[in-house]
């Protein structure tokens, strides 16, 4: 028998070049996101899922998503693979302009409604701004993408206070914020949806430097446990999305991309199919509550489980492979 976290599929991925990939790489694996499509709650096969630039679902069909961090990575996978199942979208990030450039394109592609806005997650203020402008506009968020997030290199002493309380705000208070004022209106409408993009770091054991991520991804893992269980009987399902090591622009903003880059290609995820499997997770009949896309991340975290101290020592021995003291 195959153990649970072995179960799945494993993603062969392209060796790191050190560059952002293509994102026409993507197509390559199509029959994944159908896969995934196929496992919506109601059963139905999703069109838009499965042929991505034909879509043409009629505007306003699909339940406002708000997405945080849109502008690269796997906020702006969420965005392309949200509008192709018909959602219109809030794309927020700092980056206006890409922001506006990819909202342009899925709106054309997809005939979604979009709705920009550039906030930075570091104010403490954002979250309600954020809400004022939504309900301003009349846009009733039903599918919220807690995403947005970055690593401080250096360890907890080396890094000034004012960048670790930013951190903090982005990765810990505005997840909790953003989900606390977009859920009370799901739970009356009896249905929403909140992924939070957490991390394997949540579930693995932290090492020297990047001293708060783990901690914060762990926090978030926990948090989206409550959650679930808080919306669970008031149609309101909350995963957190817990992905290795993807292709994206975390790690050139983190400055860790020269030594990731030698890590081996099977620990890789490509965005894409980290937010298929995120999409499948939380709109599943039974939601995972914590879902690791990867069997070799599903298996890393199971031994870990099983075996702390192995665990920390591995953790430890390898951490100069990708944090940064
Ligand atoms: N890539 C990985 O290996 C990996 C693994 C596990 C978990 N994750 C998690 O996945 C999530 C997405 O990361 P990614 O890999 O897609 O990285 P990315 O390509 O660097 O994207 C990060 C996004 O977050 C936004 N962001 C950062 N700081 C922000 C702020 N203060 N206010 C508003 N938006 C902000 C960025 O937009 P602007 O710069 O335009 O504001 C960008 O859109 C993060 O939570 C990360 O921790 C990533």
């Amino acid at each position: 028998m195959i153990p649970e976290p072995l179960r799945g599929w494993c993603p062969k991925v392209p060796q790191d070049t050190g560059r952002f990939p293509d994102p026409q790489a993507a197509g390559a694996r199509p029959w994944r996101l159908n896969r995934a499509a196929r496992r919506t709650e109601n059963g139905a096969m999703n069109e838009a899922t499965t042929n991505d630039s034909n879509t043409t679902p009629p505007a306003g069909t699909g339940t406002w998503a708000l997405v945080t961090g849109a502008s690269s990575g796997i906020g702006e996978e969420f965005c392309r693979q949200l509008a192709a199942r018909g959602h219109d979208l809030v794309l927020l990030a700092r980056r206006e302009e890409r922001l506006r450039a990819l909202a342009a394109e899925l709106e054309s592609r997809h005939r979604v409604r979009t709705f920009v806005l550039a906030a930075d997650l570091a104010d403490p203020g954002a979250p309600e701004a954020i809400a004022g402008q939504l309900e301003a506009a009349g846009i009733e968020v039903g599918y919220l993408v807690n995403n947005a997030g970055y690593g401080v290199p250096g360890k907890l002493v080396a890094v000034p206070w004012d960048t670790h309380r930013d951190f903090l705000e982005v990765m810990v208070t505005a997840v909790c914020a953003l989900s606390r004022r977009f859920m009370p209106a799901m739970i009356a409408r009896g249905r929403g949806h909140i992924i939070n993009v957490a991390s394997v770091a949540g579930l693995t054991p932290s090492t020297a430097g990047h001293t708060l991520y783990g901690a914060s991804k762990a926090f978030v893992v926990k948090f989206s446990e409550a959650l679930a269980a808080e919306g669970a009987e008031h149609g309101v399902k909350v995963s957190a999305l817990c992905p290795g090591f993807t292709y994206s622009e975390f790690h050139d903003v983190t400055g860790t991309r020269g030594q990731v880059s030698k890590l081996p290609g099977f620990l890789w995820l490509q965005a894409e199919d980290v937010v298929a499997y995120g999409i499948d997770a939380v709109e599943r009949k039974r939601p995972r509550v914590v879902a690791i896309p990867g069997a070799i991340y599903r298996l890393i975290v199971w031994l870990n489980g099983a075996c702390p101290p192995l665990g920390r020592r591995m953790a430890n021995s390898n951490a100069h492979k990708f944090r940064k003291t």
